[in-house]
């Protein structure tokens, strides 16, 4: 075990990670036990590395930024409509769809305990958690074609227990066990602004989910993208959890697909306000690309076109349809890492506690959307807000479940024809 405590201080040393140094000599022997195993689980140099690259991305780009537009539904005749329909329900009824819940998520503005998805609602259809509705929308699209749709839920190491164990305890809301797996995304230990490790409490190193553009390598290691193929399944809906008005099964998005001969499509909303905290789908040096909010130059943001739409509103929502070619060939390639300013409690070099009360850490997170570059295009289908995105992100404010159960109960509370 010496040995095991010195390797570990050795690596500290090596990677001058000062105050868990300090830390460390304060621990008993037990604690440094824990602790050294920890440290020595974490790749050094590869966490080092996406540091320095990510830093490196805080000065933004804006050359080679253009629009992109989008087909809106909402303007496309009855028969332009009928062709995508037809196209994408095809696909559903023989079996060649299947779904990806991103649920591995740390929800850490929601300020609630446990996975997001555990989040209970009150809704005009009585109390609801954000699981159960989804795995409704599930079961009224799988009674729709007639099909039961394989639905993947991503988590993380931190919440993959706690959902398992909640999807057991409600009986899977319904839907059939067998149709429903959980998989893990992998890990990233987070760092201090200073670019160290941090330890928790249990005296292991921290660690979160690589964010949700770890879907396609997880996909990938779990085997998911062998038994796509298996099955037969050649497009795959990802979603987030949070969002209670996502249509999982959308026939026009996989026509668009389709109809357009492309690997990837994506649904948008315009966005309300040039400010809303929404990432917005354009072209950056003739690629797709999804540009943050916080990476787009005030004067585009504000621009407006011809229609008198926002030049740069097409909002990514989470809301993209992958072939499994696409899946595929996303999950071999390297992602770049975006860093997210984010709260968590941790030892100092005294042993004592800090509790986060504003962003304290660095999380490094790889984006779905990243993908889009890998292809000459994607299709992109407009939706109505009102229909399509009702988003629970903040514990109060916009986009909260104050919000968002407000939308779902709009929603329903109109006669819904089956479209
Ligand atoms: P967000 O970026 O909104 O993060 O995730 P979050 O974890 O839900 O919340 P905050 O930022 O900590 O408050 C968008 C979607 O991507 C999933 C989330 O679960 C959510 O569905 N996600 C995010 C993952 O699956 N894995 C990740 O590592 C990050």
């Amino acid at each position: 075990m010496e040995n095991v405590i010195n390797q570990a201080k050795n690596t500290l040393e090596k990677y001058n990670q000062k105050s868990v140094l300090k830390l460390f000599n304060t621990l008993d022997e037990k604690e440094q036990e824990t602790l050294a195993e920890s440290i020595l689980r974490v790749d050094f140099d590869y966490i080092t590395n996406v540091y320095k690259e990510s830093m490196k991305k805080l000065d933004v780009d804006e050359s080679g930024i253009e629009p992109k537009k989008a087909l809106v539904k909402a303007n496309m005749t009855e028969e332009e409509k009928e062709v995508l329909y037809a196209l994408g329900k095809k696909v559903i009824e023989s079996n060649q769809y299947a779904i990806v819940t991103m649920a591995g998520g740390q929800g850490t503005r929601l300020n609630h305990k446990g996975p997001k998805g555990t989040f209970k609602l009150q809704t005009i259809n009585g109390e609801k958690y954000i699981f159960e509705i989804l795995s409704e929308t599930l079961q009224r699209a799988n009674k729709k074609y007639g099909v039961e749709i394989p639905w993947y839920i991503m988590t993380s190491e931190e919440n993959n227990s706690e959902t398992v164990k909640f999807f057991e305890d409600h009986n899977y809301f319904g839907c059939n066990p067998n149709t429903v797996k959980f998989f893990k995304q992998a890990k990233l230990p987070l760092l201090s602004e200073n670019g160290e490790v941090l330890v928790g409490e249990d005296y292991k190193i921290k660690e979160a989910a690589d964010g949700n553009g770890g879907m396609f390598s997880s996909l990938r290691r779990e085997g998911i993208l062998d038994e796509f193929e298996k099955k037969g399944i050649k497009w795959i809906f990802s979603c987030g959890v949070d969002n209670i008005l996502v249509n999982m099964a959308d026939p026009y998005l996989i026509g668009l697909a389709l109809n357009n001969n492309c690997e990837i499509a994506t649904k948008t909303i315009i966005k309300d306000y040039p400010q809303e905290k929404l990432g917005v789908v354009c072209k950056k040096n003739n690629k797709v690309k999804v540009i943050e909010y916080t990476e787009l130059p005030e004067d585009m943001a504000n621009e407006i076109n011809e229609d008198g739409e926002l030049t740069y509103g097409e909002a990514h929502i989470m809301f993209n349809l992958f072939s499994l070619k696409a899946l595929k060939e996303s999950a071999t390639y390297k992602m770049p890492y975006h860093v997210a300013h984010k709260k968590n409690s941790f030892l100092d070099e005294n042993g004592k506690l800090v509790d986060a009360t504003q962003p304290n850490s660095y999380k490094f997170e790889a984006f779905i959307f990243d993908s889009f570059e890998l292809f000459d295009d994607i299709a992109i289908l407009r939706g109505k807000r009102e229909d399509e995105f009702s988003p629970i992100k903040n514990a109060t404010g916009v986009d909260s479940p104050f919000t968002a159960v407000k939308m779902y109960n709009e929603y329903w509370s109109k006669d819904r024809e089956e479209e």
